[in-house]
Parts: structure tokens; sequence; C-alpha cells
């Protein structure tokens, strides 16, 4: 099978529900995201316990505090062994430094595969109003592209990015920096509180390398299968 890019988010609280869910998924998923929910409420036990599972992980605990802060949260992270650990851009060019030199210093003193940084832009959750609100003049657009250019020149590997922007990043950030993208649905299915979706196939199109899919998986009464379907619109299984 070709590189799966779709990592299932195990957004359950319990961890025998996202045990359950992680088995499920077998090789219908590339990965596995463990978000501030489960992590905060079963801690560093809970995600060695999905990772047992043998799959990629993406540790979705969007740090932002002081370059120090997070540098030293990097390096208590390292030894999880994540694929993708992420930080907000927000918290600025020397954070985002710093969180990489943690990165690439605690993996190699431990002999340890580094994970792939990822920078947070604008949360897809903030309206032109909101940004406002907070102080930031231009367009989400403006902004996100201004914090993508920030997190690649201080070691982010790629950043999280709404259906939206995809293809303007790919187009202006190259055919290297990692595009993860939330929002995903199969054609034809429920939105839930998402704004904007767009399905698997489009997303692939426009030049995302890895999608996170949540609740179209993870609802579906038959998890297993759900995620199968989405490998087969997308060429996996054949
Ligand atoms: O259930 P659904 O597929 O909408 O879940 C999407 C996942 O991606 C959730 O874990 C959510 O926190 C995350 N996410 C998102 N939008 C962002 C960043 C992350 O939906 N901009």
């Amino acid at each position: 099978m070709k590189n799966n890019p779709v990592y299932c988010a195990l957004d359950v609280p319990e961890i025998d529900a996202a045990s359950r869910l992680a088995q499920q998924m077998g090789a219908n998923v590339g990965g596995l995201k463990i978000g501030m929910e489960l992590f905060y409420a079963r801690g560093r036990a809970g995600y060695e316990q999905i990772a047992r599972f043998g799959q990629d992980i993406f540790l979705d605990l969007k740090l932002h505090d002081i370059p120090n802060t997070v540098a030293a949260a990097v390096r208590a992270l390292v030894p999880l062994t994540p694929a993708y650990l992420n930080v907000h851009a927000a918290g600025g060019a020397a954070m985002m430094a710093a969180a990489a030199h943690a990165a690439h210093a605690a993996a190699h003193e431990a002999a340890l595969p580094p994970p792939k940084l990822l920078a947070v832009t604008v949360l897809t959750s903030l309206s032109d109003a909101d940004l406002n609100d907070i102080g930031v003049r231009g367009t989400p657009h403006d902004q996100v592209l201004r914090l993508a250019a920030l997190a690649a020149e201080n070691g982010m590997d790629g950043v999280v990015c709404s259906s939206e922007e995809v293809a303007l990043l790919r187009r202006e950030m190259g055919a290297k920096f990692k595009l993860i993208v939330p929002g995903i649905r199969p054609a034809g299915a429920d939105q839930h509180d998402q704004k904007r979706v767009m399905t698997p196939e489009a997303a692939m199109a426009a030049g995302a390398d890895i999608l996170v899919v949540g609740r179209a998986i993870t609802q579906n009464p038959d998890p297993g299968r759900a995620a199968k379907e989405i490998a087969d619109s997308l060429g996996l299984n054949a």
C-alpha cells in the first residue's frame, strides 16, 4: 500500500475508547493524533498505551510559552517519539527556534528520531473580527502566510492549515514544507461544527501531506470501515 496520509484524531478522554479506535484503524490510517483532551486526561501512560499499536503519532499540544519553557516541554516530550509535535507560531521566532533546537538536541542525546515540528498559524475558529479584536490587522490569509514564512525560517517542518489555505501555502512555501490539513470530510458526510471542509481527494490534490480526520471516522458506527473507505477513495488499497 502507498503511504497513507490520513491521521485519525482520537478526540476522546477515555483511554479504553481511544485504544479501541486505534485498534480498529489497523492499516487503514497512516497515523493517530493525540490532542490535549486525551493527553491532559491520561498523560504519558495514556500516550504509551496508544503508541503500542505501532502507528505514527501526531502529538497535538500546541505549545505556546516563553522560549525556555517551550524548549523544556519539547525535551520532555521527545522520549515519547511522536512523529509530529506542534507549537503556536504566534509564540514568535525565538520560541520556534528554541523548540526546533531542543527537539534535535534531545533526540540526538537519546539516540532517538526527532519529531517533525509543526506550527499552528491562525486557529480556524478565529474570524476576521476576532483577529481584529486581538490586534491583528489584515486578513487571516495574510496572517497565515506571514506566520508560515516565520515558521519556515525558524526551524519548523511545516504548518497545520485549513483546507482554504493549502493550495496557496503549497505554492508559496515549496514542495518540502509539510502541510497538515484538518476539517476533512468524505463527500456527503456530516460537517459538524467545521465551517469549511474538503474531501480527502480534493485536499490531497491541493497539496496536503497529512489529512487529520476525526469525527468522520470516530463517530461512524464502524470506524474501521470508515477509515478504509477514505483510504479507498485515495486509491491506497488498489
Ligand atoms: O472531527 P473533526 O474531523 O472535525 O476533527 C478535526 C481535528 O482537527 C480535531 O482534533 C481538531 O481539534 C483539529 N483541528 C481542527 N482545526 C484546526 C486545527 C486542528 O479541526 N485548525
